[in-house]
């Protein structure tokens, strides 16, 4: 492990977001989790995150923030996690309620009080962008924001990831608010799935918890294999948010400008990278993260599973 940063996760479990938390929970220090709708309608996204914070045996403060976007109307993506968010596994009720439905607050007054906080949404940015929006210092005090999100394709349209896609209004304020932004994209996430070998070899790290994971993963599996050509297994996205924190060996990455685009047609939603080779172009706002040691990282999940109680 490099080291171990200091993060606040903001999340709508959602398969890969339950990941997210298990690898944040061993790698990280992790000051609090924020809920936000997206995969699923914020009461269910917020009892899956402290489900997960259960399994994990964190006791770190869980908050729920926005049950919708900024601007358009909520849609939700049970056509991947199903009605629940996280459909495939019988899961214990959750040991204690959220700590407040006041994730906003949590995330400023968090930032304020500590140095060096970085912000991990893998969820829509709706969170992020009311907290930047009351309190602007925020941008200059974190140490920056990791993010799932965008990328040089789509899977919501051709063009816009879901999270970007669900909220664009939030989105463009989170790029454009100074603070320096990692984007796991999916032309990496996508290089990131879980294979039957990756899952067999998750089951396997932990007695109870490993079949839990593999009835999630085999369900989060077929909306991929199913619906695409070429998928092996389920892309792991919100993992690699994390990662590049704890593990940023295993990334390759290219510096950008990234614009989001909120009114296109077609585009609505999009991550639009400059890839120009002008000696004057808009500064750089965005590390996108361009490839990973998918192999390693898989084992890095594998080792936070099995540190689990
Ligand atoms: C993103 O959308 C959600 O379905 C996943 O949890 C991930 O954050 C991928 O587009
Ligand atoms: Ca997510």
């Amino acid at each position: 492990m490099s080291h171990r940063p200091r993060i606040i996760l903001d999340c709508d479990p959602g398969h890969d977001d339950a990941f997210a938390l298990i690898v944040a929970s061993k790698y990280t220090e992790l000051l609090g989790v924020t809920t936000v709708a997206g995969n699923a309608p914020l009461e269910l996204t917020t009892r899956n995150a402290r489900i997960i914070l259960d399994l994990c045996g964190s006791h770190a403060p869980l908050h729920s923030g926005a049950n919708r976007p900024l601007v358009q109307p909520p849609v939700f993506a049970d056509y991947v996690h199903g009605k629940s968010g996280m459909d495939g596994a019988v899961l214990p009720e959750p040991s204690r309620p959220a700590d407040s439905s006041a994730a906003i607050d949590f995330i400023i007054d968090t930032v304020r009080a500590a140095d060096d906080v970085w912000l991990v949404p893998t969820g829509p940015l709706t969170n992020i962008a009311l907290a930047l929006t009351r309190a602007p210092d925020l941008a200059s005090k974190v140490a920056g924001i990791s993010l799932m999100g965008g990328g040089r394709l789509g899977n919501r349209t051709p063009t816009a990831e879901f999270n970007i896609w669900l909220d664009p209004e939030a989105a463009a304020t989170v790029f454009s608010c100074g603070a320096p932004i990692l984007m796991a994209g999916l032309h990496l996430t996508h290089e990131f799935q879980a294979t039957p070998g990756r899952v067999s070899a998750i089951e396997a790290s932990h007695a109870t918890l490993g079949p839990l994971l593999g009835g999630l993963l085999r369900f989060f599996a077929r909306s991929y294999v199913d619906r695409h050509v070429g998928f092996e297994g389920a892309a792991m996205h919100d993992v690699c948010a994390v990662l590049a924190l704890t593990h940023p060996q295993l990334f390759t990455s290219a510096q950008r400008f990234v614009g989001i685009d909120v009114c296109g047609n077609f585009a609505r939603g999009m991550t639009v990278i400059d890839e120009r080779k002008l000696i004057h172009r808009p500064s750089v706002n965005t590390t996108v993260l361009e490839t990973i040691d998918a192999d390693a990282g898989f084992a890095r999940i594998c080792e936070a599973v099995a540190s689990c109680p």
